[in-house]
């Protein structure tokens, strides 16, 4: 009787065990401090002239991949202005949105940041972490500077006649990596 009971006790902590396997944010991760870091910020802009006074295609693009060291996944980032935003492009006003990862451990969580020319970067972020059934939504903010090593090649039409370009300008950057801490609430 009493070897039987053993048994059936050694069983249910096995079964319970079983039951409490973590999630993939297992609550080893669930940091107050994880660190957010912007991979590969990548920047380009470029200009078209059809005339001396004609400005005829502007726009700029920045894209980068965020990992949050409290869960596994990558979220990409990226926002693209045309030429109405012409010639600062990146005014610090306007919140994009990062996509929202896949899979079920993306649940409630978002991504949003601005950016201006200037380099400043502002990016708020929403997790949750956690064993199933206990867990906790966090808010992490965080804010930084964006030091972007561009190149600008510009071209001049040295004869120019209608129907060609006048002029075209392009900047493009070298990938930058950002490490942030986040203030982090929940
Ligand atoms: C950053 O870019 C490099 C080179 O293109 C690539 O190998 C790496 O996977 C990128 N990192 C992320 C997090 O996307
Ligand atoms: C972000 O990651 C995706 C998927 O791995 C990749 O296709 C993309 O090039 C990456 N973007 C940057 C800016 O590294
Ligand atoms: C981040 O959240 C703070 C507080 O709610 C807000 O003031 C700020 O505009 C947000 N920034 C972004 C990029 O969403
Ligand atoms: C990001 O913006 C969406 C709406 O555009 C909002 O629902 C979400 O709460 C925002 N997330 C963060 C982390 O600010
Ligand atoms: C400029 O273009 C005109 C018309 O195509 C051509 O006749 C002329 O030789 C060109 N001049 C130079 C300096 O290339
Ligand atoms: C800019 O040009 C210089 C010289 O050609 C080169 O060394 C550097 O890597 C380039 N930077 C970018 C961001 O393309």
């Amino acid at each position: 009787m009493m070897h039987n009971l053993t048994a059936f006790l050694a069983l249910l902590f096995q079964v319970a065990s079983a039951l409490a396997v973590p999630g993939p944010e297992n609550q080893a991760h669930c940091t107050d401090h994880p660190i957010f870091t912007l991979h590969n910020i990548t920047y380009s802009d470029e200009t078209i002239y059809s005339t001396s006074a004609h400005l005829a295609v502007a726009g700029a693009s920045i894209q980068f991949n965020l990992t949050n060291t409290a869960v596994s996944y990558t979220t990409e980032c990226s926002a693209s202005v045309g030429d109405w935003a012409w010639p600062t492009f990146f005014w610090g006003d306007i919140v994009y949105n990062c996509k929202v990862p896949a899979g079920d451990d993306a649940v409630q969580v978002s991504t949003n940041f601005t950016y201006s020319t200037s380099g400043n970067i502002q990016l708020n972020s929403t997790w949750s972490c956690g064993e199933w059934g206990k867990t906790k939504s966090f808010v992490g903010m965080a804010s930084g500077v964006v030091k972007l090593d561009c190149n600008t090649t510009s071209w001049q039409n040295t004869n120019w006649t209608l129907g060609e370009l006048w002029s075209t300008s392009d900047t493009t950057c070298k990938p930058y990596t950002l490490d942030l801490t986040p203030n982090v609430s929940h």
